[in-house]
């Protein structure tokens, strides 16, 4: 067991007492050395990836998504907290469409492993680096995500991802988390953006977040710098994948999972939806 040098407090005990798996005998980064090549590129699904890149693309540039480091702490705290009711200490965890994950380094304090999986090149290196020291912690493209052995999750959670895959993609990870969940295991999907949604609604969230945690002046600021920026465009021209209820859970149920809405929603938007999916 490789838990030996580990002594944070609580993980000594139950990863000595867990199941011996490759992330714990050899450490996770000389397993993910390991794995096989084989090239999966979801984005090229049906040939339907121009919207699917270019959200890719927007989050990989310096772009005002935060309003300032006040708002990108809350998000963190929110989203970490939000998906910490999904897990538990023993759980083997892929956080897919990570993004920076501010909230890995907690998380992973109450999983067994976390494995972050960021398609966007430069942000997946600044995370790679960020997370270094943390033995428990891997980053991983989605070929290599899509290269996993069957079984190699307890958890996968998809945060705020939905709206910026097309259905074609969305069904092509669902199949994959299917296959990369151990019996018993479970997808958790956060933030569903539901169809009655303009962009408005979306701003006067950002505006009432703003004001309940200390950043309202800055989120006006950075209202007009997203008027004015790349993601408006892309939301204009590209747009956001958006789905009811039913429609949701009728595409988790299509894809061979039992599924129900769990709330809250993992982030702050309580508009937005999560759903917990078990496969059958
Ligand atoms: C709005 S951010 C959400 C980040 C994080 N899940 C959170 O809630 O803070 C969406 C992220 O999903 C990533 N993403 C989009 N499509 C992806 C895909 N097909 N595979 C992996 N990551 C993807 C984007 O690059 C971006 O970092």
């Amino acid at each position: 067991m490789a838990t030996g040098a580990d002594t944070r407090q609580g993980i000594f005990v139950k990863r000595a007492v867990a199941p011996c798996h490759p992330w714990q005998s050899r450490g996770i980064h000389s397993f993910v050395r390991q794995l096989p090549h084989r090239p999966v590129n979801i984005g090229d699904v049906d040939g339907d990836s121009v919207s699917m890149s270019d959200w890719v693309s927007f989050f990989d540039s310096d772009h005002s998504i935060y309003v300032n480091a006040r708002h990108r702490e809350v998000h963190a705290r929110i989203t970490g907290d939000g998906m910490m009711a999904h897990i538990t200490r023993s759980d083997r965890v892929l956080d897919y469409g990570c993004g920076e994950a501010a909230y890995a380094e907690r998380l992973v304090r109450e999983a067994e492993t976390l494995t972050l999986c960021e398609a966007a090149p430069n942000l997946a290196e600044a995370l790679k680096r960020r997370v270094a020291h943390e033995r428990y912690i891997a980053v991983m493209s989605p070929d290599e995500v899509a290269a996993l052995p069957g079984g190699s999750f307890d958890v996968v959670i998809m945060h705020s991802v939905s709206q910026y895959l097309s259905p074609a993609q969305l069904d092509t990870l669902l199949t994959l988390f299917r296959r990369l969940l151990q019996p018993g295991g479970k997808f958790v999907i956060g933030d569903v953006v539901q169809p009655d949604t303009p962009a408005w609604k979306d701003a006067l969230a950002l505006l009432q977040f703003g004001w309940r945690e200390g950043f309202f002046l800055a989120a006006v600021a950075g209202l007009f710098r997203t008027a004015l920026s790349d993601y408006a465009k892309l939301r204009k021209d590209a747009g956001l994948s958006r789905y009811s209820e039913d429609e949701m859970r009728k595409t988790l149920e299509r894809a061979g999972y039992r599924a129900h809405r769990h709330v809250p929603n993992i982030g702050h938007l309580q508009t937005r939806m999560t759903f917990v999916a078990i496969p059958r």
